[in-house]
């Protein structure tokens, strides 16, 4: 068993496509493990993407995250990082393969709906970011 670490991002709030997104992950065999609906402010975003600090879109991408409330989970399933990375798709939905989520669902690379973690490595460090251990050691 693996778990990643994944956003519904402020525009998948606010389209109200919590309950569709939801269903395709369990569709897909995730379970849920941890949840919580939760606003980052820009300076919790920049933490959060400290990675792409130097990038162009670094400002827009903190500004967008903090723009609204977000819903943070960890899933858990066998190869759960790679699957889910294909289960969301490449990062501009233009890009993106027929099916996926952000294909189905996102308006353009910067407001791409959902969040990926990119490794098992970097998945347990951003669980840490939004969930206790306590939270995450309570598994349905
Ligand atoms: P994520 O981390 O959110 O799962 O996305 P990703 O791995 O597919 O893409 P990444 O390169 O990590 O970029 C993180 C987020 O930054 C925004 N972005 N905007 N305007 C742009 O050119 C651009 N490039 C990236 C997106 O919100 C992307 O998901
Ligand atoms: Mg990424």
């Amino acid at each position: 068993m693996e778990r990643t670490l994944t956003i519904l991002k402020p525009d998948c709030v606010r389209k109200q496509l919590i309950g569709a997104v939801i269903d395709k992950i369990e569709r897909a065999g995730f379970r849920v493990v941890a949840m919580k609906k939760t606003r980052l402010t820009t300076e919790t975003a920049g933490e959060f993407y400290a990675v792409h600090r130097e990038r162009p879109f670094f400002g827009e991408l903190v500004e967008f995250m903090s723009s609204g409330p977000c819903v943070p989970m960890i899933l858990e399933k066998e190869n759960a990082v790679a699957d889910f990375r294909t289960l969301i798709g490449a990062t501009d939905p233009a890009q993106a393969d027929e099916g996926t989520i952000r294909q189905l669902y996102a308006d353009s690379k910067g407001e791409n709906i959902i969040h990926g973690s990119d490794s098992a490595e970097n998945a347990a460090i951003e669980a840490s970011f939004f969930f206790s251990l306590e939270e995450t050691v309570r598994v349905n």
